[in-house]
């Protein structure tokens, strides 16, 4: 096969604007894979003050628990679309863990969070007594594994 000058040069044009668009993609993607890691580490953090006292690991402190139940709600409510961008899906960007299949099924996974979000609620309602703290966290908790074991990649 022959190729022009021309051709050529198309060809090359074509390739570094193929890379420049890949690399604004890549950068958009590994920042929003990040953003939502950051924001799951928000909820673990929170849910483990709650989940301590709970287990009596840690004395109940009434302050601190309020303060970690309405943290786990805020960001509960905070809305995260742009974290779970196209493309960002295990297997397609370093790090992700999480499954393609979250993609086919966005009305169930927001249906997830808002399950969370209802949990997080009852919690920031309830964490003025360490009972409250105990009868609230088994649906926080539940509303977190829901979610990861139909759309994380286990580890
Ligand atoms: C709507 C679904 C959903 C809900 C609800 C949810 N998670 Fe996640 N979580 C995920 C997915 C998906 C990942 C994998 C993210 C990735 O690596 O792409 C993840 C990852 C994580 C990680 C690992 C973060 C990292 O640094 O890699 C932690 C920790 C975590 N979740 C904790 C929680 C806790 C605690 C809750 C509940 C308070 C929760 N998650 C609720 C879907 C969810």
């Amino acid at each position: 096969m022959k190729f022009t000058r021309t051709a050529l040069l198309g060809v090359a044009a074509a390739a570094i604007a193929g890379s420049v668009a890949f690399a604004a993609g890549h950068a958009n993607v590994e920042g929003a894979v990040k953003a939502r890691q950051g924001h799951m580490q928000g909820y673990a953090f929170n849910l483990g003050v709650l989940g301590k006292m709970a287990k009596g690991e840690v004395d109940y402190d009434a302050e601190a628990a309020q303060r970690a139940a309405d943290t786990l709600l805020a960001l509960a409510s905070i809305n995260t679309q742009d974290y779970w961008a196209p493309g960002s899906a295990a297997g397609e960007a370093e790090g992700s863990r999480t499954l393609a299949a979250m993609w086919d099924n966005i009305p169930d996974a927001i249906a997830k969070s808002g399950d969370l979000q209802k949990a997080a609620m009852t919690m920031a309602e309830s964490a003025g007594s360490i009972d409250g703290v105990r009868a609230a966290i088994g649906a926080v908790g539940g509303s977190c594994s829901a979610c990861h074991k139909a759309y994380r990649q286990p580890n």
